[in-house]
């Protein structure tokens, strides 16, 4: 099921064939060098991408997604909206990963700019936000493009992050 499409990205929803390909990338430190869980065990991805299969089990219209480089039709990465509940507050996280072999490339930017639109326009959230360590200079970059600002300064169990957040314009309503 096809979520959203770019010049050069299809994000649709995970299937078990992933499995192989996403594995690749959460079993690479450098990609998952910002995370606080590290690296993922097969078991683990398997786990992960069995949660997201149709959507967030519990918002559906959430999810992670793979996203596909359409030139190739290669699995690129995964990226897609997430919620959280941040000092009693709801909240909708963009979330974005992609491989390193095409990072640098603007296709952070182009997904992450897409699923900003489709949170607002198509979702109608009325805000959005990424939780960022404070060492990942290329998430806080990708972040401002999406005309994120820094919020607050936080930590929890996992340690320290940086709130970004934008609301919905006006312009967009
Ligand atoms: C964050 C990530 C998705 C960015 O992907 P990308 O395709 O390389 O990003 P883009 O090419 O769209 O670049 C977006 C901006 O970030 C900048 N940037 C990219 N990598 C950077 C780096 N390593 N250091 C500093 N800036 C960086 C780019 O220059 C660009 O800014 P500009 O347009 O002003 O030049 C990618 O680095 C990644 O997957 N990292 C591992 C997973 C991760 O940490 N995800 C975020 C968790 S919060």
């Amino acid at each position: 099921m096809i979520i959203l499409e770019t010049e050069r990205l299809i994000l649709r929803r995970l299937v078990m064939e992933d499995l192989n390909a996403l594995f690749a990338l959460y079993s690479n430190p450098e990609i998952r060098r910002y995370f606080p869980e590290g690296t993922l065990t097969y078991e683990e991805t398997k786990e992960e991408l069995e949660w997201f299969l149709n959507g967030h089990p519990r918002h559906p219209e959430l999810g992670l997604w793979a996203t596909i480089y359409k030139p190739t039709k290669q699995f690129i990465g995964r990226c897609g909206l997430l919620p959280w509940t941040i000092e009693g507050r709801e909240e909708v996280e963009v979330a974005y990963l992609i491989d390193k072999t095409f990072w640098r490339q603007g296709l952070g930017a182009e997904a992450a700019q897409a699923i900003v639109q489709y949170g607002f326009n198509t979702l109608g959230l009325s805000r959005l936000i990424c939780m960022i360590d404070p060492a990942n200079q290329a998430s806080q970059n990708v972040a401002r493009k999406l005309g994120m600002t820094l919020e607050k300064e936080m930590e929890d169990e996992k340690g320290p992050f940086l709130l970004y957040a934008k609301s919905r314009s006006l312009a967009h309503d």
